[in-house]
Formats: C-alpha cells, sequence, structure tokens
C-alpha cells in the first residue's frame, strides 16, 4: 500500500477533539481550514487562539513531498540530520528534469542518459531513508500526489508552489522551500504565520463549455496575482459540491497564481468517489467517520462575511469560460470579449500550439473533456491549425487514457504524446524554431504564462484556458475564435458548429496501470548506499558547518555593501544555475553575483582589500577563505526577500561569509541563516550603514556574550585606522543560539539525535 493508513487514522481519531478544542478558545464557529490549523499543532495543545495574519505558528504536517529539482539540496540535507528515516511519510517526483521534445519514449531516455546521476541520487537516497521514490515518467508531482496521497483534513508541505492542487481533496497543502522539508523531515516543528482567510462561495452549476479552470481564471482576474497573498482560499457552497474532486485540484493549483498560501474545499461525495476510484476506499471510509468535522461549520458559510477576511461569490450558472494572458495568468477575458481585446491589444490571432496537461489540467476528466472536442474534428473532417501537444499527469492517466482510446483521438489529429512530466510547464520543451524569437501565440491548459515560461522565447504570447477551450481553440488554429458561437469550415466545405464538450469524471472500467513507476524504500536503509558519482559536477555530498568556538570574530573584511534591493535570485540566481541545485560548492560560484555594490553601482565587482583590485564576489571571497579571513555582507532594507531558497544561506556560509549585517531582513530568509550557523544582524540605527568603507575591518564586541535580547557590537576600522563602534540587534531565541554554537540546526538535530 502506497498511502498511509495507520496515519491518516492517527490523525483523524484527534481531529474531533482539536477541533473542538479550537471553537472554545477562539469563541466563534469555524472555517474548515481553520479546523485543519489548529488540529496540526505542533504540540497538539489547543490553548490560546491565533490571530490571522500575525501570529507565528508551529505546525506538524503529516506529509512532505518533494520534485526533482529541489529535492536534491533538501536530501543533502536532510543526510545531516542523523535521523534513519524521515519523520513524516514523504516522496520524491522526477517529473522536472525531463524536457519534451520529440514525444514521450524518446523524450524520456535523453532524460535519463542526461540526469541518470541526479535520478540515482534521489533514489537511492529515497531508498535509504524510508522515502517514496517516483521515477522519471511516472507522473507530475502534483497529479500522483493527488491520486495516492492527499487525504481530506490533512496537512502537508511540499518543495514546489503548485503543491497547493491537493486542496482538491481537501488538504491544507503549502509550497515551501527545502529547508523547510528538511525540518519536517527531521521531525522539527514547521512555522508559517496564521494564513488569513478568504472565502469564495459558488453557487448554481457549470453548464456547457464552462470548466473548472474558469472558476480558477475568474478568481485570479478578481483577486489578481498577489490578492491571496498571506491567506487561504476556502470554497464552498453547493456549487464547489457539483465539482470532481480533480476540478477542485485545478482550482486550488492555480491558487498559486495569485499568492495564496493555499486553496481548499470541504470534503464531499465528489471527493469520497475520487478516493474510492483511485483505490483509497479505506481513506474514504476513514474519513466518513469524521466527515462533519472535514468542511467548515454551517454558521460559517451562511454568514461568511462575519467568518472571512474577504468573501467572493460567484454563480456557476452564469460563469462563461475565460481565456487568460497572455504574459500573466490573472489578465482574464471571458470568451465573448476575446475577439475584440485580441484585436486591441494586437495579439498574435494565429495559434501555433495547444498544450495540454501539466500538473494543472491533466486528470482522466480533463482529457475526456477535451478528447471530446477532438474527437469533432476526426469525425467531422476538419482540419487542425494548431500543433497539439499533450502531457498526461501520470502514468495511470496516460495508461487509462489509452486503454480507453483517448490518446488514440489526439493522436489522429496528429497530436504528440510528451512524458508524464512537466515539460512545456516549466521550460522544458525544445521548440523548434523558438530561438528566432518571433512573436506568435500558444495556447495552453497550464498555470503559468510569464514571459519566456513556455518555450524561452520573449515573444511567445502564452495563454491559459481549460483543456477542452485548448482543443477547440488549436482546432481552429484562432485565438478569436469563439466556439460557443463561432461555426469551422470542413474538408468537404461544410460550416460546423462544435458540439459542447462532455467528460467522464472517473473511467467506467475503473484506473488501470501496469508499471506506476513507484518504488517502495528498502525496509532496512541502513545497507543502502547512497550513489553520487566520482567527480560530478552537480551533485555534491555535504560536509558539517564548523561549530562556533564561543570566540569573537575578528579581523572580518567586508565582502560587499549591497545597495537597493537584494533577493534571493541576487545571492543566488536560478537560470543556468539550476543544473548545479545540488552541488553547494559550485553553486556557490553565483553567490551574490547579483548585488549591487554600492561604491561603483556595478554588480559582481567588489575590492579584495588583500591585493587592491576588482574582481567578482565569489572570486575574491575565495581568496578571504584561503587565507582563513572570515567576511561580512552588508546590506539594505528587506535584504533576501523573495523565495525561501536554503541556497542563498547556504552559499555564503559554504564560502566563509560569517556575518550579514543589513537594515532590515525578509523573515524566511532571515531564519535561513540562523538556520545554517551565520550571524544575522540588524543595524540598530539605520544610519550607521553610511558608516561602511569599502577598506573597512570588523570584529565583534561581545558576540562571546552572544545571548537571546541581547545587542551584538562590532568595532568597525577604517582604513585610516579611526574606529566606530556600533550596536547591533538580533532576534535569534536560545534555541537558535544553540543551532549557532553547533554551527547549523542540522549540527544540532544531529547532536541531539545521538543523545
Ligand atoms: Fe510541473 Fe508545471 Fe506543475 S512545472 S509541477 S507541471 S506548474
Amino acid at each position: 500500500m502506497i498511502f498511509d493508513i495507520d496515519m491518516i487514522k492517527e490523525v483523524y481519531a484527534k481531529f474531533p477533539e482539536r477541533v473542538e478544542a479550537a471553537r472554545k478558545v477562539t469563541g466563534k464557529p469555524l472555517t474548515l481550514a481553520e479546523k485543519i490549523l489548529y488540529a496540526h499543532l505542533w504540540d497538539g495543545q489547543t490553548d490560546k487562539a491565533y490571530t490571522r495574519g500575525k501570529s507565528y505558528v508551529d505546525f506538524a504536517p503529516d506529509r512532505v513531498a518533494m520534485q526533482d529539482a529541489t529535492a536534491q539540496m533538501a536530501l543533502l540535507q536532510f543526510m545531516q540530520s542523523g535521523r534513519k528515516q524521515a519523520a513524516v511519510p514523504s516522496t520524491v517526483h522526477c517529473d522536472h528534469l525531463i524536457q519534451a521534445k520529440i514525444g514521450a519514449d524518446k523524450d524520456l531516455q535523453e532524460a535519463i542518459n542526461k540526469s541518470s546521476e541526479v535520478f540515482n541520487f534521489l533514489s537511492s537516497v529515497s531508498d535509504k531513508y524510508g522515502i517514496g521514490f517516483w521515477k522519471p515518467g511516472a507522473g507530475i508531482i502534483h497529479q500522483v500526489v493527488l491520486e495516492n496521497y492527499a487525504f481530506p483534513g490533512g496537512m502537508m508541505i511540499g518543495t514546489d508552489s503548485h503543491t497547493v492542487n491537493a486542496g482538491g481533496l481537501g488538504m491544507v497543502a503549502i509550497g515551501v522551500g527545502g529547508a523547510d522539508a528538511v525540518d519536517v523531515m527531521a521531525g522539527m516543528p514547521w512555522e508559517l504565520k496564521f494564513p488569513k482567510l478568504i472565502g469564495v462561495k459558488l453557487t448554481g452549476k457549470m453548464n456547457g463549455w464552462t470548466a473548472s479552470k474558469d472558476v480558477i481564471l475568474k478568481v485570479a482576474g478578481i483577486l489578481t496575482v498577489k490578492g491571496g497573498t498571506g491567506a487561504i482560499v476556502e470554497y464552498f457552497g453547493e456549487g464547489a459540491k457539483s465539482l470532481s474532486g480533480t476540478g477542485k485540484g485545478t482550482i486550488c493549483n492555480m491558487g498559486a497564481e495569485i499568492g495564496a498560501t493555499t486553496s481548499t474545499f470541504g470534503y464531499d461525495d465528489a471527493m469520497e468517489r475520487y478516493l474510492r476510484a483511485t483505490g483509497r476506499a479505506e481513506v474514504a471510509d476513514a474519513a466518513n467517520g469524521i466527515r462533519e468535522h472535514l468542511t467548515g461549520d454551517n454558521e460559517v458559510y451562511a454568514n461568511p462575511e462575519e467568518h472571512f477576511d474577504q468573501v467572493i461569490e460567484i454563480n456557476l450558472s452564469e460563469l462563461e469560460p475565460h481565456i487568460n494572458g497572455p504574459f500573466t495568468p490573472d489578465l482574464a477575458t471571458p470568451i465573448s470579449k476575446m475577439g475584440e481585446v485580441a484585436k486591441e491589444n494586437g495579439w498574435p490571432m494565429d495559434v501555433e500550439w495547444g498544450l495540454i496537461g501539466s500538473c494543472t489540467n491533466s486528470s482522466y476528466e480533463d482529457l475526456t473533456r477535451a478528447q471530446s472536442v477532438a474527437q469533432q474534428a476526426v469525425d467531422k473532417k476538419l482540419k487542425t491549425k494548431s500543433d497539439f501537444g499533450i502531457n498526461p499527469g501520470s502514468e495511470q492517466v496516460r495508461y487509462t487514457a489509452d486503454r480507453d482510446g483517448i490518446l488514440k483521438t489526439f493522436e489522429d489529429l496528429d497530436a504528440t504524446i510528451f512524458t508524464n512530466a512537466c515539460g512545456p510547464c516549466i521550460g522544458q520543451w525544445a521548440r523548434t524554431g523558438a530561438d528566432k524569437q518571433e512573436k506568435n501565440t500558444i495556447i495552453h491548459s497550464f498555470n503559468r504564462n510569464f514571459a519566456k515560461r513556455a518555450d524561452g522565447n520573449p515573444n511567445t504570447h502564452a495563454f491559459v484556458a481549460s483543456p477542452e477551450m485548448v482543443a477547440a481553440i488549436a482546432i481552429s488554429g484562432r485565438l478569436d475564435f469563439n466556439p460557443l458561437k463561432d461555426t469551422l469550415t470542413n474538408e468537404n466545405g461544410e460550416e460546423i458548429l462544435l458540439e459542447e464538450p462532455h467528460g467522464i469524471e472517473l473511467p467506467e472500467k475503473g484506473f488501470a496501470v501496469e508499471d506506476s513507476g513507484y518504488q517502495e524504500p528498502a525496509e532496512d536503509g541502513s545497507k543502502v548506499e547512497v550513489k553520487v558519482a566520482e567527480g560530478s559536477e552537480r551533485l555534491e555530498l555535504l560536509t558539517p558547518f564548523e561549530p562556533w568556538d564561543g570566540k569573537n570574530y575578528t579581523g572580518m573584511k567586508l565582502i560587499i555593501k549591497a545597495k537597493g534591493k537584494c533577493t534571493t535570485d541576487h545571492i543566488s540566481m536560478a537560470g543556468p544555475w539550476l543544473r548545479f541545485r545540488g552541488h553547494l560548492d559550485n553553486i556557490s560560484n553565483n553567490t551574490l553575483t547579483g548585488a549591487v555594490n554600492a561604491f561603483n553601482d556595478k554588480t559582481d565587482s567588489v575590492k579584495n582589500q588583500l591585493t587592491g583590485e576588482y574582481g567578482p564576489v565569489p572570486k575574491v571571497q575565495r581568496a578571504y577563505k584561503a587565507e582563513g579571513i572570515k567576511t561580512i555582507v552588508v546590506g539594505d532594507h528587506n535584504y533576501g526577500e523573495g523565495s525561501s531558497r536554503e541556497h542563498a544561506a547556504m552559499q555564503p556560509r559554504h564560502l566563509g561569509m560569517a556575518v550579514v549585517l543589513v537594515k532590515s531582513f525578509a523573515r524566511i530568509h532571515e531564519t535561513n541563516l540562523k538556520k545554517q550557523g551565520m550571524l544575522g544582524l540588524t543595524f540598530a540605527k539605520e544610519e550607521d550603514y553610511d558608516l561602511i568603507q569599502e577598506d573597512d575591518t570588523f570584529d565583534t564586541v561581545d558576540l562571546d556574550q552572544f545571548a537571546e535580547d541581547k545587542p551584538i557590537h562590532i568595532k568597525i576600522t577604517h582604513a585610516d585606522g579611526s574606529t566606530d563602534t556600533i550596536k547591533c540587534n538580533h532576534t535569534y531565541n536560545e534555541g537558535q543560539i544553540a543551532w549557532f554554537r553547533a554551527g547549523s540546526a542540522l549540527n544540532k538535530i544531529k547532536e541531539d539525535n545521538k543523545k
């Protein structure tokens, strides 16, 4: 059995009691999101109410999921924790490192040839530490999670922003950085600011060409890409119950596009049907046992304005199909207006590709709805104008769709069936001619459509729509085609109006698969050897960071005084560096190369005080390290904003940067620095930033008395011999000071595990 029924039963056993305790402490009825959050408090003690949007709370998620690109560093770190097994059920999914080019078989083999060392590493670590491993070709992480692991009322984190997809089965599922996954797998609490709550009431029932995708395309248009920030979106109402489990998944998936922490739906019959159809009758039975707790309280849904921070109402009966884009997923245009809007904006009308798939829309139901449109083109002798590409969400979906003749229909239209993987959705698409950078239009059922996202061409106008709408537009080859009223001319010169799509929620003959691509971990992992190829440039086992010797830091040099914005992208760039995410020393060669040096306004050009020459940040830093000289990074406001990428803290630490002193920190980055054993400080007086000169030397004055709530002073010696001593604040608590002493949080866990 792939899923962990005992764990689920354990969660459900405590759920009612914890929900009741939460009602008491909050003194009010509860939304589903609140029930799940309070039922997953780290210490299990529901003894106080938390303030939405303010309180930082420690949680105990039930599961962790990782994709191949982010899992590498997460697992390399986890290996440092000294644990024999992951503390919670966890899985790894190989889906990002597979390029779409010719078609599934060849592309998959090509990816295996190219990235076998990464796949072998992930497979062996998973085997060793009790982690479920999904091989390349097994499917896209979020579809596989929905099919196998998601369960109503559960809480999971995943190292990918669309982890939120599992909200379709009533979870609170949140996308995080690798460091967070390490914490949870290592048995530590996971911290989150208690989210705000947005309620979306769905009334009516979808009909005709409207699909679940249109619900989120509409919501994205209302809330925009920032509107959901820091909030959980909870869908409810009769309309919500009318949607299939995977349709709910689609809606939750694209909650990431409005910045929401996650989205969720209450447990209902559609979820139960999906659980049973995917071989999880036991989970459905267990969920039925506490059914009334797995949805928001009636009083909440009766008076949503009183209980949510914001409420949106959508009548599904009146909802029009939408097409969103280009270049941003929140630019929502109803199909009836698309022709006009596209013309006004000068968007290229000819559609070159129609792509169906991604974690957002690759379920059996999605494929059948798109097929019902595609089959009409075959039957009615319509010539399709655009190229077609399909990425099934999982091997189970692909196998079943193949058995049921669904893929055959697409193949009859000359569609390319790509690997069950992310492919074009993450830019892993070797699209012929993309390098010419011509202005062109494509339409897909994915979630993101930022410039360059699919094919690397900044002039590709990518539009997002439901799979059936993608099929219709691709058949017509026109962005201004409205299948609800426009006709197409077939080979015989007849005018054809496409019939409304119809889908099959769940396969009548049940799901089937020959080889799902799942690899069960070894019963006893102690003998499994982790495979890292000798001399690999992509993978490197980590060496624990040195513990602190308890003394002051003396003779530190300034590595860079960063001016203005310094995000995690400036500290550790993505793009071509992604391939080194599993090799700390190699990826460290991009450290702070995007930061602007306050003394010459240049990036990647800092003074080496030992030679007086200017050079790239990593090179100068390595020169200091070779001499055993520690360095200090000085920064501006909100230093480290952006992603929760742990590399932005690990790389400076690896290169020998010891202190980061800034006007203010982005909170997650500050925590990441603490976890990696760095000293993160803020200027007590912001103006002291101006005192820092290029040739300064720094000594901590009282770091040897490092304690909670006690400022640290730094003596700055300028080139002319004059000195300034400045006061610096920190936010380390006793536990975090213990991390600092040990050299990193992982070192500390390892020490504790030995005891
Ligand atoms: Fe993969 Fe695209 Fe989803 S990259 S995980 S299919 S958002």
